[in-house]
């Protein structure tokens, strides 16, 4: 996904824009360019790679000025080149725009176009739409009696009706200083209000050292900003409502403080986020968990007769915990499907199900896909995601938030416990409306609330797990293995070490290495057995036998005082006892910094890692 700053004001626009892109960088780094237009003249810098070497370009070519729209880039159409990099310019050059999203019928688009002589100077959806917005502008004609801010605004709105697919644009004309022009459909985009001067972003992380005070825009809304005001409306036509929030996080939850990197800071603030996702909603007096934003009575909840959950990566295997807590604590059929898959399956699903849409973001393209699809079918949709205010979040019927703050590192860490622990109330809450009795919910709480010193605890063997990385960072490939609870916890430990070092890893459920999976097992391919000692412990044991027989190395991840782990594997990570529907937030701690210290090993890009971007909002 690509990252949009725009700004006018009074200050010189091109600092503002770096500062910002840098924020928005963890959101795609293959190219970043600004566009910066004074008095008439627009001024255009872009560069391959990161935002380092755009600020370089802009030290020797300064770029002056005090409205600029600026873009960094996760490429989805055309290869990674400065001519692909945005800005992108219209026919006339006196147009200039950037995109995050994907223009799916830009094929046709373009061949229009090109049929009236428009000439393409790069391989992307988005030059199209600069030239298809440049058309319109220069259709209106400068007979119009028009400004060339109503011309420009008219443009824009006459091109996005002709397009099909996913936009956050901002665009700005030489005809029409101190403007920017924004407008979305799909991808997330902010209006920063600031204090004679005004931002357009892709979240607010990226202006909120300059404002708190932001309108999040809806799907179909076209915003113009100037320095001294702002103004927003609909695709249709005519003035949109619009709400103006408060941005509860603080800038330091941007910047890394004292951590080397933006996945360390977020692993070790686990403690405290998986608090935060309790915080306020723990019932003693009731012995059960309180969640507001689900907007059902408990007659309702009492009536759901299935669940499904669905979400992408990260968040799928979250789905996949949600599903064991949800049978287990609440007898309550469930079901976990990829939101890619979803969204095209056609479920057959009763009247009485509930769907959970499942991300971090709140802006996946397949997880909203997936979540409209439910809607469509009138199914109750549920979201939980870390953004406030985002996508899913404001489409779906209720939800949970994670309260995860702002997760900068491009790997999934705190919001994968964060939503483990909020699935955890859920099913508290559901089991307790059906079958649980007030000690078994009292004994939960109790076990809920040791959780954050058990996490502690772990973090504490950061550097005994770095001496393990270091150990098997050569290994071109790794195996995962869990049982139950922890089968998704393998998943995601071999996504993360995937994701960060580029070490080709599996997860699997722990009993199926001898159907198959076993033949791969040598002394050059380490397994990471997840085996707490729970009900399913004697089993992991054996298959850890089964791997040892043949010489593969094992790392072991288990319960405090389990000698008996120990001996059997090559090394070992030992944490503290929980109940197992609990073991995921503890079990999952190692794997993360596993995957981190080995990435730091290797001399990969841990916050930033090739090829990736921080939320898909494409499909
Ligand atoms: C996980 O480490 C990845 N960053 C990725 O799989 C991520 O979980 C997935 O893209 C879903 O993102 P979301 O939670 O924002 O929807």
């Amino acid at each position: 996904m690509c990252g949009i700053v725009g700004y006018v004001g009074k200050q010189q626009a091109t600092p503002l824009l770096l500062d910002g892109l840098r924020r928005l960088e963890y959101r795609g780094y293959d190219s970043a360019g600004v566009a910066i237009l004074d008095a008439g003249a627009l001024t255009v810098r872009k560069r391959i790679g990161r935002i380092a070497n755009l600020a370089e370009l802009l030290l020797k070519e300064p770029a002056p000025g005090h409205a600029g729209i600026s873009h960094t880039r996760w490429a989805t159409h055309g290869s990674v080149t400065d001519q692909n990099a945005h800005p992108h310019l219209d026919r006339s050059g006196g147009l200039v725009l950037v995109h995050n999203g994907v223009i799916e019928n830009h094929g046709p688009l373009r061949e229009a176009l090109r049929k009236e002589g428009h000439q393409f100077l790069s391989q992307t959806d988005t030059e199209v739409l600069a030239h298809l917005v440049g058309k319109h502008y220069d259709d209106a004609g400068s007979q119009s009696a028009e400004t060339p801010a109503a011309r420009l605004l008219e443009a824009v709105r006459a091109a996005l009706r002709q397009v099909v697919g996913t936009y956050g644009i901002a665009v700005m004309h030489r005809d029409a200083p101190g403007l920017v022009v924004g407008a979305r459909r799909g991808s997330p985009l902010v209006l920063g209000i600031g204090k004679g001067e005004h931002f357009l972003a892709s979240d607010v992380g990226a202006i909120v050292n300059r404002t708190r005070e932001v309108v999040y825009l809806k799907d179909f809304d076209i915003a113009t900003i100037h320095a001294d005001g702002f103004e927003i409306t609909s695709l249709p036509g005519g003035l949109s409502g619009y709400e103006i929030s408060s941005v509860d996080f603080q800038e330091r939850d941007v910047e890394k403080g004292d951590y080397p990197h933006f996945m360390l800071k977020e692993i070790f603030e686990q403690p405290e986020t998986i608090t935060d996702a309790m915080r306020g909603r723990l019932s003693r007096e009731e012995a059960t968990a309180k969640l507001g934003g689900l907007e059902m009575t408990n007659a309702q909840l009492r009536s759901v007769e299935r669940i499904v959950l669905t979400g992408c990566g990260t968040a799928f295997h979250a789905a996949m915990v949600g599903e064991h807590l949800i049978e287990q604590l609440a007898h309550i059929p469930a079901e976990v499907e990829f939101a890619s898959e979803f969204r095209y399956r056609n479920m057959p699903l009763p009247k009485d199900v509930l769907v959970f849409a499942l991300s971090q973001s709140g802006e996946t393209a397949d997880t909203l896909a997936a979540l409209r699809e439910s809607q469509r079918k009138g199914h109750r949709t549920l979201g939980i995601c870390n953004n406030v205010a985002s996508t899913i979040a404001r489409e779906s019927d209720g939800g949970v938030y994670m309260h995860a703050g702002p997760e900068i590192g491009v790997a999934a860490t705190k919001s994968f416990t964060s939503q483990c622990m909020v699935l955890t109330l859920v099913a508290l809450l559901l089991g307790r409306i059906r079958h649980l009795s007030t000690t078994d919910g009292l004994r939960m709480l109790d076990e809920l609330e040791a959780i954050p010193d058990k996490v502690r605890s772990i973090l504490k063997q950061s550097d005994h797990i770095r001496d393990i990385a270091r150990k098997y960072a050569s290994a071109q490939s790794m195996m995962f293995l869990g049982r139950q609870f922890n089968h998704p916890v393998a998943l995601e430990g071999a996504l993360k070490m995937k994701e960060i070092s580029y070490i080709h890893a599996s997860g699997h459920p722990s009993a199926e290495l001898k159907h198959g999976i076993i033949a791969l097992i040598t002394p050059e391919l380490p397994s990471v057995f997840i085996a707490p000692e729970d009900t399913v412990f004697e089993k992991n044991l054996s298959n850890i036998e089964e791997v040892r027989a043949r010489k593969g190395p094992v790392i072991g991840i288990g319960t405090e005082g389990s000698r008996r782990l120990e001996e059997l594997c090559d090394d070992s990570i030992l944490i503290p006892h929980c109940p197992d529907y609990l073991s995921p937030l503890l079990t999952t701690i190692p794997l993360q910094l596993l995957a981190y210290h080995t990435s730091v090993a290797l001399g990969c890009d841990v916050d930033k890692p090739r090829n990736l971007a921080k939320s898909v909002t494409v499909e």
